[in-house]
């Protein structure tokens, strides 16, 4: 385990479960439907490829890339990479490694939603309930945490860390 990691606070094996738990209740809510899975780079492609493998239905998997300026991405919060799909009618569920401030996904809900998506949802892998600034529903949220950063399974600090199998705390 690297140095900078403090602790662990979601095992592998404990994301794994999870990430079936939620594919299966995704399964049972969009039953019969068509869903398209919109996945936040980079932070959220772990976890997408992940949870689309334990959804029974058909799906189509596209990806959107932000940045944000300013202290805790209060400030504009701008699309570098737009989706390749139109998403006009159709069933869309929002991928997000975590929330924290609100910001990005109000952002995000609000331009996506202007597309006329049939259903507009979020499915976040954590939450981080105690910085919550913006209230956002979120329809399936994995995991809630403290208020510690974390890296791991896709979350990074300073782009490093993604590729961890688990979920800890980053100490530098
Ligand atoms: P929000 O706009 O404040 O909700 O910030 C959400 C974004 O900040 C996430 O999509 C992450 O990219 C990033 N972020 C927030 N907390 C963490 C963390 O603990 N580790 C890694 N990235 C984080
Ligand atoms: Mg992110």
């Amino acid at each position: 385990m690297p140095d900078e990691i403090a602790e662990i606070v979601f095992t592998e094996e404990q994301i794994r479960a999870r990430v079936q738990d939620l594919g299966r209740q995704i399964s049972d809510d969009y039953k019969d439907r068509r869903l398209v899975l919109v996945s936040i780079l980079r932070g959220s492609v772990f976890f997408a490829t992940d949870l689309a493998r334990h959804i029974d239905l058909p799906l189509s998997m596209d990806f959107l890339s932000i940045s944000s300026y300013g202290e805790d991405s209060e400030g504009v919060v701008r699309i570098t990479k737009d989706l390749e799909e139109n998403i006009a009618g159709k069933d869309v569920l929002v991928l997000e490694d975590i929330v924290d401030t609100g910001f990005t996904l109000k952002y995000l809900l609000r331009t996506l939603g202007g597309r006329n998506p049939k259903s507009l949802e979020v499915c976040t892998l954590l939450d981080r309930r105690a910085r919550r600034i913006i209230d956002i529903d979120l329809k399936y949220v994995g995991f809630e945490i403290p208020d510690k950063f974390v890296v791991g399974y896709g979350l990074d600090y300073r782009q490093r860390y993604r590729n961890l199998p688990f979920i800890g705390v980053v100490q530098p």
